[in-house]
């Protein structure tokens, strides 16, 4: 077992490690009792069948005493009913705010347990061990936590930090190729923002990603945690730059909206078109060149991820209601788009006042059937 990497996320008071690397669960305990001599792991039925006894051990074998909470998989857990539900669970095992909450699983559990640890007598600390590739790379790294309303999603959170990230993985061996996929949108993802180095090495290296080789996984996990944290310690609570973070989202989250929000269609493969449409309206605009955005609309095909949202699970989608949507988006101003744009590959920038007609034709050209 080698030494993890090991990323500082810098934000004062509030700075934590992120661990990345093979074997972690097995020494977590260690890095929990150096926080608390309690816990509680919060995690869902999936996770807990292949990886929780592990950590359970670990946590003993530190002499961290522990309970598991078990929840039902899915995005329906992030609700007012599943916040009511985990925060009565952990008040009925006795959390007291010396304790810690710890997040086991993908970015639902992460979020849910997130929030309900920044809420719980005003205010738990947390450690989040994310299992999916896309709660390793994103969801666990930054302290968003949010629960959905029927408005939409991830309408009503807190910033709460984690006091650490543990990303184990060899849980990511269990994980079905289709989470991969959409794990790798968000790798895809940082290329683009600001590191066109990067995106070239996914180019190259994608498919082992995605076929788990250890050193490449290893590689693109340390890389995309690092431009996260960059990201989030320049500017935590999103007044400025942090919102690069959304390139594509604006799209994605217009595209989960209208196919609902079950397994139908991933967040990843949302994020996935999401990008490609980034770049193809990019191109439209004169931003960028129409060579860059084909080059990521083949990466991502070439990922096995969907770039044209009429092949994409969950349409057809109706212009009319994506831009409806996208209007309704948490980055909209005075009713005006925000959209993060593109003036190449690793040159996105934030647009504020996109100009919602131009969007409308894009849209209408990408859902357009061919005659
Ligand atoms: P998820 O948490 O629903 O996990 C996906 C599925 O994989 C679930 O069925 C889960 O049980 C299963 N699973 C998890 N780990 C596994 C493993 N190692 N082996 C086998 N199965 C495993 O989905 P996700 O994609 O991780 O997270 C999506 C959520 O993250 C969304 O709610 C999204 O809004 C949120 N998110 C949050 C942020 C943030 O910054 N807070 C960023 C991106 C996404
Ligand atoms: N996932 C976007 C962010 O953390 O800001």
């Amino acid at each position: 077992m080698s030494d993890p990497s090991i990323v500082r996320v810098a934000l004062g008071a509030r700075s934590y490690d992120v661990e990345i690397g093979a074997g972690l669960i097995a020494r977590a305990g260690e890095r929990v009792r150096r926080l608390a001599k309690r816990a509680a792991v919060v995690t869902d039925a999936h996770v807990a069948a292949l990886h929780l006894a592990p950590l359970m051990q670990s946590l003993a074998g530190a002499g961290v005493a522990a309970d598991a909470i078990v929840l039902p998989p899915g995005e329906a857990q992030k609700s007012f009913a599943g916040l009511q539900d985990v925060c009565g669970r952990l008040i009925d095992l006795g959390v007291e705010r010396t304790d810690v909450i710890v997040a086991l699983g993908g970015g639902v559990i992460g979020d849910l347990a997130g929030f309900a640890a920044g809420v719980l007598k005003r205010g738990v600390d947390f450690v989040q061990i994310p299992t999916t590739l896309l709660a390793q790379v994103d969801s666990s790294v930054g302290g968003k936590t949010a629960i959905d309303t029927p408005q939409g999603k991830n309408l009503v959170g807190l910033f709460h930090q984690p006091r650490a990230v543990i990303a184990d993985l060899d849980t990511l061996a269990t994980l079905p190729a289709r989470q991969m996929r959409a794990g790798y949108a968000e790798i895809v993802k940082y290329g683009l923002i600001d590191d066109a180095d990067f995106f070239g090495w996914c180019e190259a290296n994608g498919p082992h990603v995605l076929a788990h080789d250890r050193a490449a996984l290893a590689h693109a996990v340390r890389v995309s945690v690092e431009a996260k944290a960059r990201i989030v310690a320049a500017d935590e609570r999103e007044a400025g730059v942090r919102a690069l973070l959304n390139l594509g989202h604006t799209f994605a989250h217009a595209l989960e909206a209208s196919a609902g929000y079950d397994e139908t269609l991933l967040h990843g493969e949302a994020v996935g078109a999401g990008l490609a449409l980034a770049f193809r309206f990019s191109a439209q605009l004169g931003l960028c060149s129409t060579d860059d955005a084909r080059r990521v609309s083949a990466h991502l095909e070439s990922a096995g991820l969907v770039s044209d949202i009429r092949a994409l699970a969950g349409g057809p989608y109706a212009p009319s209601r994506l831009i409806e949507a996208m209007l309704h988006d948490k980055k909209a101003e005075g009713g005006q788009m925000t959209l993060i744009l593109a003036q190449g590959i690793g040159r996105a920038f934030v647009q504020k006042d996109a100009p919602v007609a131009a969007v409308r034709a894009l849209l209408d050209a990408e859902t357009a059937i061919a005659a």
